[in-house]
């Protein structure tokens, strides 16, 4: 069943003195089932932010409709359910972290029993223990995410928008938060989180989208979009005399002396390996390796925002 729904949502901002209108998301159609983790990629403007800050009706559309939890959006009694870790959160500098999630807590009207020990246990989460008692003015950019991680998870939502949750930590914090989504996951939490920045994601999302200039590039499993297309073919040859190389050179993309006399020649198509193969068995080379090498998620990115802007 789909808990998040996007039927042609469009928004147009009207900026500066003249009111020119700027399309951000342009005619999206969006569908992310119970349960899934969804990855929303894109560049900077892309218009995340814009399409979470309509989901939470922080903003409205120019057109178009969207159901959370299967209700219209703008509903406070879906929004109760619904957890959101803003891109560039606003915090109050003087609480500190266990005193700003026990107030978000009252917010949502948890007891005081309650909000004290979930206020704990998701500090514990996220890794915030030793900085439970420390005013968040002093917490670093990878403290404020974490500690936005935690916010967005104290009503214990069934559905959590995180916008760009792994932007400004290290890579042991990048893990240490990976691996909190993938619990959450698991726990059977529907997560639609952006990211302008793809490491990670593949291992992290059941599905993504690839947005650019407000429109859906492309949407699926990082296994079928990532990985159909052969990029190049990497050879391993021993004892390849020096005139077949010298034969073979021109028809390779690259050519890497490896010592020991083996040579590693990097091709574009099936058919020059097959030539390969010939000219080796012929002068009593030894092929040690053909490796085909697939597109990865980077690659499909930039190809596909970079045919957008042609
Ligand atoms: N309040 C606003 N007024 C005018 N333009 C805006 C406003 N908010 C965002 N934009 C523009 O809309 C586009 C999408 O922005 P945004 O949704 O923040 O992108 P992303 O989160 O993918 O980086 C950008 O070109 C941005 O400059
Ligand atoms: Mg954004």
């Amino acid at each position: 069943m789909a808990i998040l729904r996007i039927e042609a949502l469009t928004k147009v901002y009207r900026r500066g003195f003249w009111g020119r209108r700027h399309k951000a998301l342009e005619s999206l159609n969006l569908e992310v089932d119970e349960g899934e983790i969804f990855g929303f990629l894109g560049p900077n403007g892309a218009g995340k932010t814009t399409t979470m800050k309509l989901l939470l009706g922080l903003i409205f559309p120019t057109s178009g409709n969207a159901w959370l939890l299967g209700q219209p959006i703008g509903q406070r009694t879906t929004l109760q359910r619904i957890g959101y870790m803003p891109e560039n959160p606003y915090f109050y500098r003087f609480l500190t972290g266990q005193e700003y999630l026990c107030f978000c807590g009252r917010l949502c009207f948890l007891d005081s029993k309650l909000r004290q020990t979930r206020a704990e246990e998701l500090l514990d989460k996220v890794g915030l223990s030793q900085a439970a008692k420390v005013r968040i003015g002093e917490y670093s950019k990878g403290m404020m995410q974490r500690v936005g991680l935690a916010q967005s998870l104290m009503s214990d939502p069934q559905l959590l928008l995180l916008d760009e949750p792994l932007s400004g930590l290290d890579p042991i914090g990048r893990k240490e938060i990976t691996d909190v989504i993938l619990e959450l996951g698991k726990q059977g939490k529907t997560i639609f989180f952006s990211s302008h920045i793809l490491s990670d994601v593949e291992t992290l999302c059941d599905r993504i989208g690839i947005l650019n200039r407000g429109r859906l590039r492309s949407i699926g499993k990082v296994s079928e979009l990532v990985g159909a297309k052969v990029t190049s073919i990497t050879v391993e040859v021993a004892d390849l005399p020096q005139e077949r190389l010298a034969e073979i050179r021109e028809k390779t993309t690259r050519v890497q002396d490896l010592g020991a006399n083996q040579v590693l020649l990097e091709v574009p198509d099936q058919e020059t390996v097959s030539h390969i193969v010939q000219v080796a068995s012929a002068s009593k080379a030894h092929i040690l390796s053909i490796t085909p090498r697939k597109e990865s998620l980077e690659d499909y990115f930039l190809r596909e925002i970079k045919e957008e802007s042609r």
